[in-house]
C-alpha cells in the first residue's frame, strides 16, 4: 500500500483508509463515514484557494505518456505539478496514467490523486452490445456482468470513473442517443441503470476492478424536441419526476457515486444552472453525498442558452446551483477564485464542492493506492479476457429480439447446401459495435458473415454486399438477387451505420437509409425465404419487412460477438428470449408513441372519427413495448389475484399458469403491468411493474407468481406529493404491453 505524503495530514489519510474492511459494500451507508468526513476535512483544511478550484477542474486529455508515444507537454506537467486539475478525461493505459498520476502524487504540492474517467458505454476492449440493445434482454443480472466485465478492463488500464451509465428515459427514436439507453420505460429503465451501477461499482469500490459510476445525462435530456439532440425539453414537473427521474433516483440508490447535469433546459432553466435539480431533488430530497460533473462544455453553454452573459456568470451560477466539476469549459479556472474574492460564490459552497470530489477520490481508495491497482501487466491479463469475450457473446445472443417467423423460417436447420449473405452490414466490421465503442479494435468483430460461416460448415456460403448503407449506387443488387436465387435461403443484413445513432446524430426518418429499402425488395421478389437481419441504433420503420419478409431479427450494434450471437439465434443453438425495450412505429409520423400514455377523453378508437387517431394510420405500433418472439409458443391462462384489497405497505401476489404450446423448449419473459384506474391526476393507460423469465420445455405448464409491492404504485398527486391513492386498478399479465390477462384489486386507506 502506497501512502502518498500528502500536507500534513499523511498519517491520518494512511490510517483512515486502513480502517475501512476490504470487501465492504461501499453502497451501503459507510460505517466510517465519520472518519471519511474527518480525513476530508483535514486535507481540504491543507489546501489553497487555487488547489480548491484545481479540484473542480477537468480537462480532456489526449495526454499521454510510455508506450502510445505520445508525450505529455510541459504546460500539462505543470498544471499537474501546479495542482490546477483534480481529474482528466479520455486518458487511458496503466503507463500512461501512472505517469500522471505520479506528478500529482509526488510532485504537486498537495498529492492529491487525479480522477481518470472515460466514456465507458458499453465495454472497453472487450466491446459488448450497445445499451439499448442490452436493455432488451430484461435480464439485470446479464447486464451487471456486461458493466463489470467492463469495469475490469477499464480499471485495469488506468481508468478511475465511467461517464455511465446513460440512463436517459426515450420516447422519440429519431433522437440518435437513444440507442445509449434503455428505452421508454422507467421501471425497466431503473432495473438496468441499478444493474449497471452494481456493475461499474462492484461490492466495494476499492477492488481494484471497480470504477466510479455516473448517472446521466441529468435530467430530462432524452424529452428533446422534435428528436434533435441538445434542444429543450419541455416536461412537466409531475412527469420529470414519475417518468424521467426514476432511473437516476435507482441509480443513486445503487450508490451511484456521481451524476453528470445535462446540455438541455426545462422550462427556462438549463440543468447546468439548475438548483432544483441539483440542489433542491438531488441533494435535499434524494440525499445524495457524491459529486456532480458537469456534460462537456454544459457550464460555458449557459451562455448561448441566454442563461448567463459570460464566464464568470456561467461559473457562478453553476456552482451556486451545485454542480461541482467543470468538464472542459475552463469556466470555473478562469472564473471561480475572483468570484470568491467577490463573495459572488461563498467559501462554503467552494469547500462543499471540493469535500465532495475529495469523498468520491477516498471512496475510491485512491489515497491509498493511487494507481487503483492498475499495472501494465494487469492490462495485459483483462483486456479481452477470453472469459470476457464468453460474457459478451452471451450478452450479445439476449440482446436479439425475434421480430417475426412466418411458417417457423427459424431456427434454419443444420444441414442447408446453399446460404446467400446479402447486405452492407453483412461482412462488416466497422459498424457492429455501435456509439460510444471507446478503445475497441474493430478488428475483433465477429462479423455476421464469419459467424455463419463457422456455424454451417458444410454450406455453400455465398456473399454479396448488394449495396452501402447510404450509397445512391444501386449497380450490386441484381448480382445480389441473383445470388439470392441460387441459394436455399437468404440471411440479409441491412440498417444503419454506426455514426448515424448516438451524441449529434439523430434522424428526422426512420426508413432504412440509402437504397437498402430496394435491396430488400430485389431480393424479397426472388421468392426465396428471406431472413432479414436488422443492425441499428434505434427503432426503425419495420413495415414493409412486417409485411413481406418471413422472418426477421432486430439485432441492434452487438459489438464484437455479434456475428457469433446472431448465428448462434438463426441456426438454433440459442432460442431468442430478447423482449423490445421500446416502441416500434409504423412510421415516423406517431412519434412520440411510448405504451404508458394517457388515455385521454376520446381514447382511440380506429373506428369512431372523433377520437385520438390518425386518418392514415392506424393508431397502434407496429410492434409494442415489450415484444419479442421465439421459436415456440406461450398460452397464459387463469390469473389469480391473491386478495381483492389491499394496503400500501402490503404486497399482492398475481399468478398466472403459464404452458409451453409449442414443440421447442423455451423462455417467456411474464410481464406484469398495472393501470391506475382513477386519480387525483390522470395516470397512464398502462405502467410495468414487474417481469419473471420462465423456461419451460415443450409441452410444459407451470404456475408463475409475480410480486407487487402496492408501494410501487406510488405517484406525483395534485398536491405534487409522492404517495399511492387508495382506488381500483387493472393488472395484466401478459408478454408485452399490448396484450395480456386482466383482473382487478382495490388499494383501500392504511
Ligand atoms: C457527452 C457525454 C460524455 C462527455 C464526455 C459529452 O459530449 O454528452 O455523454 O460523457 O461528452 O465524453
Amino acid at each position: 500500500m502506497r501512502c502518498p505524503t500528502v500536507v500534513a495530514t499523511a498519517g491520518i489519510l494512511c490510517l483512515a483508509a486502513s480502517s475501512l474492511r476490504a470487501g465492504e459494500p461501499e453502497r451501503q451507508p459507510s460505517p466510517n463515514a465519520g472518519a471519511i468526513v474527518r480525513v476530508v476535512d483535514s486535507v481540504l483544511a491543507g489546501l489553497t484557494l487555487q488547489e480548491k478550484i484545481g479540484q473542480l477542474v477537468q480537462y480532456s486529455g489526449g495526454w499521454s505518456t510510455g508506450p502510445s508515444g505520445r508525450r505529455i507537454s510541459d504546460e500539462q506537467r505543470q498544471i499537474i505539478r501546479a495542482g490546477q486539475t483534480g481529474s482528466l478525461l479520455n486518458v487511458t493505459g496503466a503507463a500512461e496514467t501512472h505517469e500522471l498520476q505520479r506528478i500529482a502524487v509526488e510532485e504537486s504540492r498537495a498529492r492529491i490523486p487525479l480522477l481518470f474517467g472515460l466514456d465507458v458505454i458499453h465495454g472497453f476492449k472487450t466491446t459488448f452490445p450497445i445499451p439499448l440493445a442490452e436493455a432488451a434482454s430484461w435480464d439485470p443480472d446479464a447486464v451487471e456482468l456486461s458493466a463489470r466485465v467492463s469495469a475490469t478492463e477499464a480499471a485495469a488500464s488506468g481508468v478511475h470513473w465511467t461517464f455511465a451509465p446513460m440512463v436517459d428515459i426515450a420516447r422519440d427514436p429519431r433522437w440518435g442517443r437513444i440507442a445509449e439507453g434503455s428505452g421508454e420505460d422507467p421501471y425497466l429503465g431503473a432495473r438496468m441503470a441499478a444493474a449497471r451501477v452494481r456493475g461499474f461499482q462492484g461490492a466495494s469500490l476499492r477492488d481494484p476492478a471497480s470504477i466510479i459510476a455516473c448517472a446521466k445525462h441529468y435530467a430530462g435530456y432524452g424529452g428533446a424536441e422534435g428528436g434533435r439532440d441538445y434542444n429543450t425539453a419541455d416536461i412537466p414537473q409531475r412527469t420529470l419526476r414519475d417518468v424521467y427521474l426514476v432511473p437516476f433516483k435507482a441509480a443513486l440508490d445503487a450508490g451511484a457515486q456521481t451524476f453528470m447535469a445535462s446540455f438541455n433546459e426545462i422550462d427556462g432553466v438549463p440543468s447546468s444552472g439548475s438548483r432544483f435539480l441539483l440542489t433542491t431533488i438531488l441533494r435535499d430530497e434524494w440525499k445524495f453525498d457524491g459529486f456532480v460533473v458537469s456534460d462537456w462544455n454544459s457550464i460555458g453553454e449557459l451562455i448561448p442558452h441566454g442563461f448567463a452573459a459570460n464566464p464568470g456568470e456561467a461559473a457562478e451560477r453553476a456552482i451556486n446551483a451545485g454542480l461541482d466539476m467543470d468538464m472542459e469549459s475552463h469556466c470555473y479556472r478562469d472564473s471561480l477564485e475572483s468570484l470568491v474574492r467577490q463573495g459572488r460564490v461563498t467559501i462554503a459552497t467552494l469547500d462543499e464542492a471540493v469535500r465532495r470530489v475529495l469523498r468520491v477520490k477516498f471512496r475510491l481508495g485512491l489515497f491509498s493506492d493511487p494507481y487503483h491497482g492498475a499495472t501494465p501487466e494487469r492490462e495485459r491479463q483483462e483486456l479481452r479476457n477470453p472469459a470476457h469475450v464468453a460474457a459478451a457473446r452471451k450478452m450479445a445472443r439476449e440482446s436479439i429480439v425475434l421480430m417475426k417467423n412466418a411458417g417457423s423460417l427459424l431456427p434454419l436447420p443444420p444441414n442447408l447446401k446453399s446460404i446467400a449473405v446479402i447486405g452492407p452490414l453483412a461482412s462488416n466490421h466497422g459498424d457492429l459495435v455501435g456509439t460510444w465503442a471507446g478503445p475497441t479494435d474493430t478488428n475483433d468483430v465477429v462479423t455476421l458473415l464469419d459467424g455463419i460461416r463457422e456455424t454451417a460448415p458444410g454450406a455453400q456460403v455465398t456473399y454479396v454486399q448488394g449495396c452501402s448503407i447510404a450509397g445512391a449506387e444501386t449497380t450490386g443488387i441484381a448480382s445480389a438477387a441473383a445470388a439470392a436465387r441460387q441459394s436455399e435461403v437468404v440471411i440479409l443484413a441491412v440498417g444503419e451505420s454506426e455514426d448515424m445513432s448516438g451524441e449529434a446524430s439523430c434522424r428526422s426518418s426512420l426508413e432504412l437509409p440509402g437504397r437498402q429499402k430496394d435491396l430488400v425488395r430485389e431480393v424479397c421478389a426472388t421468392g426465396k425465404p428471406v431472413v432479414v437481419i436488422f443492425m441499428n441504433g434505434r427503432p426503425l420503420d419495420l413495415s414493409w419487412e412486417q409485411n413481406h419478409v418471413p422472418a426477421i431479427l432486430e439485432t441492434w450494434f452487438l459489438g464484437h460477438e455479434a456475428g457469433h450471437a446472431i448465428a448462434d439465434v438463426l441456426f438454433g443453438a440459442y432460442a431468442p428470449t430478447g423482449r423490445l425495450p421500446v416502441t416500434f412505429p409504423r412510421s415516423v409520423g406517431q412519434v412520440p408513441i411510448y405504451y404508458n400514455h394517457k388515455n385521454t377523453g376520446r381514447p382511440t378508437d380506429d373506428q369512431e372519427h372523433y377520437t385520438s387517431r390518425y386518418l392514415d394510420l392506424p393508431s397502434s405500433p407496429l410492434y409494442p413495448f415489450g415484444f419479442g418472439l421465439t421459436y415456440t409458443s406461450f398460452r397464459y391462462a387463469d390469473l389469480r389475484i391473491a386478495r381483492e384489497t389491499v394496503k400500501a405497505a402490503d404486497t399482492l401476489l398475481v399468478t398466472i399458469t403459464l404452458t409451453n404450446t409449442g414443440l421447442r423448449a423455451g423462455d417467456e419473459t411474464v410481464q406484469l403491468y398495472v393501470r391506475d384506474e382513477v386519480g387525483s391526476v390522470t395516470r397512464p393507460v398502462r405502467e410495468l411493474k414487474g417481469f419473471q423469465h420462465v423456461h419451460l420445455d415443450a409441452g410444459g405448464s407451470t404456475v408463475v407468481t409475480l410480486s407487487l409491492p402496492v408501494d410501487a404504485l406510488a405517484f406525483t398527486g395534485l398536491d405534487m406529493r409522492h404517495r399511492v391513492e387508495p382506488g381500483m386498478f387493472t393488472v395484466y399479465v401478459g408478454p408485452n404491453a399490448a396484450e395480456g390477462l386482466q383482473g382487478r384489486f382495490q388499494v383501500v386507506p392504511q
